[in-house]
């Protein structure tokens, strides 16, 4: 499953991007409205970190079709290619319609804030790269947010269509992981989230118990340096 960083915060992703496998980042307008400032500077600042290669999602802001597809094509000659800028565009009639259109001209398309499976379908049908369900929102109403994933999936796998599950809207890294157990296509989540998935007190013990010993034993001198 790939793992993507859902922020637009630079130093964030300045480090995840070093340190973590990250395969790109996800922004919507509410992380997009935290960073404020010049945003389409921070944007080009974030496909700068990441390179050229890696997945930008970058969602509309437009919410009428004629001028959700110009908006959708100048976001991608702005930030990257066809390939590398996934355009994110809500889960609604227009939405759809735009998705369908975009998609016939090869554009990838994520339609996102998916709270159901039958929004999912209607996405795959219209030729969307990703469908993006809202993991934690789903959990917050009570309803069972990984259950709807794993039935995309199954739909999906039953139907054999291309479209990918992009999960996401995490609190928790148990949800990455049932997640990651449904056979979904990606997840994104926030890097306190993608934190959790690496720490474990256990693991920083045993790290420092390595470094004692070896020092009691051989003092400050590496491995390396002996050899
Ligand atoms: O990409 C946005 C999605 O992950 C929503 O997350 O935490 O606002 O529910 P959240």
């Amino acid at each position: 499953m790939k793992l993507i960083l859902d922020t637009a915060n630079l130093s964030d992703i300045r480090y995840f991007n070093d340190y973590y496998p990250i395969d790109g980042v996800t922004t919507n307008p509410t992380i997009l409205s935290r960073e404020g400032g010049d945003i389409v500077a921070h944007l080009h600042e974030i496909r700068k970190i990441i390179g050229p290669k890696k997945e930008l999602h970058i969602q509309v802001t437009e919410t009428e079709y004629e001028k959700i597809l110009e908006e959708a094509k100048a976001i991608v000659k702005a930030f990257g290619t066809k390939e590398t800028v996934c355009v994110k565009i809500p889960a609604n009639d227009v939405g759809l319609r735009a998705t369908k259109t975009l998609a016939s001209e090869g554009y990838r398309i994520t339609v996102t804030a998916v709270l159901s499976a039958g929004q999912a379908l209607l996405a795959a049908n219209a030729g969307a790269a990703y469908v993006a369900p809202y993991v934690s929102r789903l959990e917050n109403i009570g309803a069972d947010g990984v259950g709807t994933v794993a039935e995309i999936q199954e739909i999906f796998d039953a139907s054999g269509t291309d479209t990918k599950i992009l999960a996401a809207s995490f609190k928790t890294a148990r949800e990455v992981l049932d997640v990651a157990l449904t056979g979904a296509g990606a997840a994104t989540v926030s890097a306190d989230v993608m934190k959790r998935l690496l720490a474990h007190t256990t693991t920083d013990t045993s790290i420092a118990g390595f470094a004692a010993d070896w020092e009691k034993a051989f003092g400050k001198k590496t491995l390396g340096s002996m050899l």
